[in-house]
C-alpha cells in the first residue's frame, strides 16, 4: 500500500526491462513523503528537490499519508537512539541505506543535532537511481551546500557514483553477490581509505527494499555485513570492531485475503514480492537477523508502532491534520507492514552502551486513540 507502483505502469513490457518496475517503487515512496511532508506530518525540508515535477504532485490519501507518517518515525527514533548512543561513546557513526531511493535523510541528519556523530552515509541503488539523485543533488544549491565543500564533491564511475566529504552514493545491484560488488565499493577502493570501516559503530537501513529480493539473496547481504563486522570469527579483531545494528522496514503476513489483494495488485504491474512472501509473522522478521548472525533482533507493525510507540502530542498533533473515517482499514494495512531491527557487539566491552538499543514505548495518559 504505501509504496506500490503507480497505475498506469508500466508503459509497455517491450520497451521496459524487468526491473523498471521495481525502480519506479522508489518515486511512490518519494511521492508519498513529499504528500506527507506538504500535508505537515513530516518535516523535510529536502523532499521537493529530489522528487521531479513536485510542484504537481497530487497528495496522497490520509491512510497513505498517516503510514507514512508512522514508518518514518518509527525509523527516526530507531535512528535517533543509534546516532545518541554513538554521541555518548565518543565515537563517530557510519550509515549505509541499501535501495536509499530518493531518500532524504541524510539532509535531515546532516541539519540537526547529531550532525556531527556522523563519520559518513552511504547509499546504495541501482545505477539509474543513482545517476537520477546524482543529477538532482548537482541541480539543487540546497542539497550541494549541506554537502560541503564544492571541491571536494565529485561525480564518479561515469556519473552513476557521488562522492562528498561525509556522503558517498553508490551504484549496485544488491542481489548481486556482495563479494564482487559491495566488498569491492566498500572495502578497497582506489584511494588510501575504504569508505566501510569496521571500527566505527554502523547502522545498516533497508526501508522497503528486501521484500524486492530473494530470501537467499537478502540473508547473503545480511551476513556480508556481520562477517565484515565479527571479522570471520577471529576474536582478536572482532575485539577492535564496532556494534553493528540493522532496520527493516517491509510488508509481511501476505497469506491473508489483505496479503493476497496486494501481491494480485502488484503482479499486475509486473512486481513481485518474493522477499515478503514467505514472512508470513513477526517471528519470521525476527528469525531472519538471528539466522544471519544478529545477535538480538525484535520486530513491531506500524500499527503496534502508532499505539504505543509515537507520543500522545504527536498522535494528537497528526489527528488534526486530515479527517479519517477508516480507523479500522488503516489498521488492517498497518498491521502487514513491520520495522524490524537486530543488532550484532562483536567487542564485549561495548555490551553496556548497545545491547538496549531499540525503539521505546511512549507513556499514553489516555487509554482512546485520538484517530
Ligand atoms: C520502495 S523504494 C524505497 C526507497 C527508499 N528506501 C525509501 O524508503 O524511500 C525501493 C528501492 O529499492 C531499490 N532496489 C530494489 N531492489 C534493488 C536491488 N536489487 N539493487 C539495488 N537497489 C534495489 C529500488 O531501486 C528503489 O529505489
Amino acid at each position: 500500500m504505501f509504496n506500490q507502483p503507480s497505475l498506469g505502469f508500466p508503459p509497455g513490457p517491450q520497451r521496459q526491462d524487468s526491473d523498471a518496475p521495481i525502480r519506479q517503487t522508489d518515486t511512490d515512496a518519494a511521492v508519498a513523503r513529499l504528500s506527507a511532508a506538504q500535508k505537515q506530518y513530516l518535516n523535510d525540508p529536502f523532499v521537493k528537490y529530489l522528487v521531479p515535477r513536485a510542484q504537481f504532485q497530487q497528495p496522497r490519501p490520509p491512510l497513505i499519508n498517516i503510514g507514512t507518517y508512522v514508518r518514518t518515525k518509527g525509523i527516526d527514533d530507531l535512528v535517533e537512539e543509534w546516532l545518541s548512543r554513538a554521541a555518548k561513546t565518543g565515537k563517530q557513526c557510519q550509515i549505509v541505506s541499501l535501495g536509499a531511493g530518493s531518500d532524504t535523510r541524510f539532509w535531515r541528519i546532516a541539519t540537526g543535532p547529531h550532525q556531527d556523530v556522523i563519520k559518513s552515509y552511504i547509499e546504495v541503488d541501482f545505477h539509474e537511481i543513482t545517476t537520477k539523485k546524482a543529477m538532482s543533488i548537482k541541480k539543487s544549491r540546497q542539497l550541494l551546500e549541506i554537502l560541503g565543500n564544492p571541491d571536494e564533491i565529485k561525480l564518479a564511475n561515469g556519473g552513476t557514483a557521488l562522492h562528498a566529504p561525509k556522503y558517498h552514493l553508490l551504484a549496485a545491484d544488491l542481489r548481486s553477490d556482495p563479494v564482487d560488488t559491495l566488498q569491492e565499493l566498500l572495502t578497497q577502493p582506489s584511494n588510501e581509505h575504504a569508505i566501510l570501516s569496521a571500527e566505527c559503530p554502523t547502522l545498516l537501513l533497508f526501508e522497503c527494499v528486501l521484500a524486492y529480493m530473494t530470501v537467499e539473496a537478502s540473508s547473503r547481504l545480511l551476513q556480508w555485513f556481520v562477517n565484515y563486522f565479527s571479522a570471520n570469527g577471529n576474536e582478536e579483531v572482532a575485539k577492535a570492531n564496532s556494534p553493528l545494528g540493522c532496520i527493516v522496514y517491509e510488508m509481511f503476513g501476505l497469506n491473508d485475503s489483505f496479503g493476497k489483494v496486494m501481491l494480485n495488485n502488484l503482479r499486475a504491474r509486473n512486481v513481485s514480492l518474493p522477499g515478503a512472501e514467505p514472512l508470513t509473522t513477526i517471528g519470521s522478521l525476527i528469525s531472519r537477523f538471528l539466522d544471519s548472525g544478529f545477535q538480538t533482533a525484535r520486530a513491531l507493525t506500524l500499527k503496534d508502532i502508532r499505539r504505543s510507540y509515537v507520543e500522545s502530542e504527536e498522535l494528537a498533533r497528526i489527528s488534526r491534520l486530515e479527517f479519517l473515517d477508516e480507523t479500522e482499514e488503516l489498521d488492517l494495512v498497518l498491521a502487514h507492514y513491520a520495522i524490524s531491527w537486530g543488532i550484532l557487539i562483536p567487542s564485549p566491552a561495548d555490551q553496556d552502551s548497545w545491547s538496549d538499543w531499540r525503539l521505546r514505548e511512549k507513556d499514553h495518559p489516555e487509554e482512546e486513540h485520538p484517530f
